[in-house]
């Protein structure tokens, strides 16, 4: 009788061990679940899209098309501002002491940004736009390559300007931001309309 009874017990606690062990790997298998769920959360953006739009607009002409690149390609608008906006004398190309001919006079100037950073997690793309300034990209762009790092993000350089070409604005951010796959770069007039900025983005692909 006594053996009966430890060989029940014995089954009980096999039993138990079991049981036990099936609540332990559940367990387990639903804490991978959420571990591989906040790792895929992480590699998203916040809204979800992972393109995004870049940009810096004096006068508005980039920011216009900026917003059309963003309406076309369903992605994020980041614009970045000066910490020191610049006024209208800033901006006198006719000046030789303007604060925009002294900057674009010395590449290593880098004005202050003044919008709240970005966090690119998650973009695969960026479109990034500026206007012509002395030929070529405004110094606080160059702020803005030198912030971040555009590890396997694909870097669309854009700009806008009175008649001039992008010349080697593209090439001067890529190399000052030593990270991205960076892609030849397009020049955009005043107004740009949808149907061209469209089959340039039609292009790219
Ligand atoms: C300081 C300064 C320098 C400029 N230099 C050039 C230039 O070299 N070539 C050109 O075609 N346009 C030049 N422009 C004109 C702008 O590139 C053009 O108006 C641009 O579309 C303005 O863009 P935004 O409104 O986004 O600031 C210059 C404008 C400023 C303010």
């Amino acid at each position: 009788m006594k053996r009966w009874i430890s060989m029940i017990m014995c089954g009980l606690l096999a039993v138990g061990i079991t049981v036990c062990g099936s609540i332990v790997s559940a367990e387990t298998s639903a804490e991978d679940t959420a571990e591989a769920a906040a790792e895929e959360a992480a590699d998203e953006t916040q809204s979800g899209k992972d393109v995004l739009v870049v940009y810096f607009s004096a006068t508005g002409t980039t920011k216009d098309v900026a917003e059309k690149i963003a309406a076309i390609t369903d992605a994020d608008l980041y614009e970045i501002t000066a910490a020191d906006e610049y006024s209208e004398d800033d901006l006198n190309w006719n000046d030789s002491n303007s604060r925009s001919t002294k900057e674009q006079d010395d590449p290593s100037v880098r004005p202050e940004i003044g919008s709240d950073p970005v966090s690119l997690e998650g973009y695969s793309t960026i479109y990034i736009g500026f206007p012509i300034w002395w030929g070529e990209e405004p110094r606080i762009m160059d702020t803005f390559v030198e912030s971040y790092d555009f590890a396997d993000i694909t870097m669309i350089p854009f700009c806008t300007s009175s008649s001039s070409g992008i010349g080697r604005s593209g090439e001067n951010l890529a190399e000052n931001a030593g990270s991205g796959n960076w892609l030849d770069g397009e020049r955009f007039g005043a107004g740009a309309s949808e149907e061209e900025i469209q089959s340039w983005i039609e292009s790219l692909q």
